[in-house]
């Protein structure tokens, strides 16, 4: 099975109120991870590259890397462009053989946004590519959008509805209460249900994106943090919030940091316990291990997507 775009898998997420994962990818060992775990929950998943991550890795290599998971697994993988900020890097990854982009307008005016979306939306669609926009901000830090928390906005659910129509854009991220990073909320964690529930009731059949969705488990932090890290006290998304989420119309659930936590912590430790150890293989091979542990209990525990492929 050649890569796919997100349209199917979201028609089945949707009427099957689960969500699928979209895990963002950096390097061999990172993907590796994610697409074993992936194989063997037999889930459907989303690899996705932001530009650092192209800027990192260059977009040749992650492209024939996923090209390999795809042939490796016979599993429907998307490889999507995370927070793409400009028309231009959204042509580049849609010439360059992505199956789905996010064009990331959420920082601009209304009526910029629904521009600057329409004009990728009618790039990618003319060359069978689907397009996830950004309507409200999110909190915390991205690749090129940088929000404190009192400049964050909830999306309103009538301007969604504008949106949609007047781009035509395949999925929507919306802004509810989470953020990106490890620290996501100052007091009780808290999602606005009720902003959702309107905007999905309001959009049927139509998929939602959650973004900034990382849990940053506690007993990870303390690990990491016992084998010489300095993580300051996070906060995460609860699981059971997202499980709410995934059965509520939002089909898209981006992680991150939970990753990066996993494989640091991962390192860390081999780290402590192998002073003497030089082999890069030695030290990447149980920080592949731990990413595919965190993704399986993501597809099986939060998501729902396991068995779904
Ligand atoms: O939302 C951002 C993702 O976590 C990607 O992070 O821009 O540091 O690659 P990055
Ligand atoms: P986290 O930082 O919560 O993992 O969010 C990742 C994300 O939204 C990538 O676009
Ligand atoms: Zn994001």
């Amino acid at each position: 099975m050649p890569l796919v775009t997100s349209k199917e898998m979201f028609k089945k997420a949707y009427e099957g109120r689960y969500a699928v994962g979209a895990f963002n990818v950096n390097n061999m060992e990172i993907i590796q991870g994610i697409v074993d775990a992936a194989k063997e929950e037999n889930a459907p998943l989303i690899l996705q590259v932001s530009a650092g991550a192209r800027k990192y890795a260059k977009h040749i290599y992650l492209t024939k890397l996923v090209e390999a998971a795809v042939e490796d697994t016979g599993l429907p993988i998307v490889l999507h462009l995370d927070h793409g900020d400009d028309f231009e890097i959204c042509k580049q990854c849609i010439d360059g053989g992505f199956t789905s982009v996010m064009i990331d307008g959420s920082k601009h005016a209304f009526a910029e946004n629904i521009e600057l979306t329409k004009r990728v939306v009618d790039y990618a669609h003319e060359r069978g590519v689907v397009v996830e926009a950004e309507l409200g901000k999110l909190a915390g830090i991205e690749d090129a959008v940088n929000i404190s928390a009192a400049d964050a906005t909830f999306t309103d659910p009538d301007q969604a509805v504008e949106f949609v129509e007047r781009t035509g854009v395949d999925s929507l991220a919306i802004a509810i209460g989470t953020s990106h990073g490890a620290f996501k909320f100052k007091g009780e964690p808290r999602l606005d249900f009720d902003r959702l529930e309107k905007i999905s009731i309001l959009l049927p059949g139509f998929p939602i994106v959650l973004h900034g969705a990382s849990s940053v488990p506690q007993q990870f932090v303390e690990e990491c943090n016992k084998y010489g890290g300095h993580v300051p006290g996070a906060q995460g998304v609860p699981e059971s919030m997202l499980k709410r989420a995934g059965t509520m119309g939002v089909c898209k659930i981006n992680i991150d940091t939970d990753l990066r936590l996993a494989m640091t912590t991962s390192i860390r430790k081999y780290y402590v316990e192998h002073p003497e150890e030089f082999d890069p293989r030695k030290y990447l091979a149980p920080a592949r291990d731990a990413i595919k542990a965190m993704v399986q209990h993501k597809m099986r525990d939060v998501l729902n997507c396991s068995g779904k492929a």
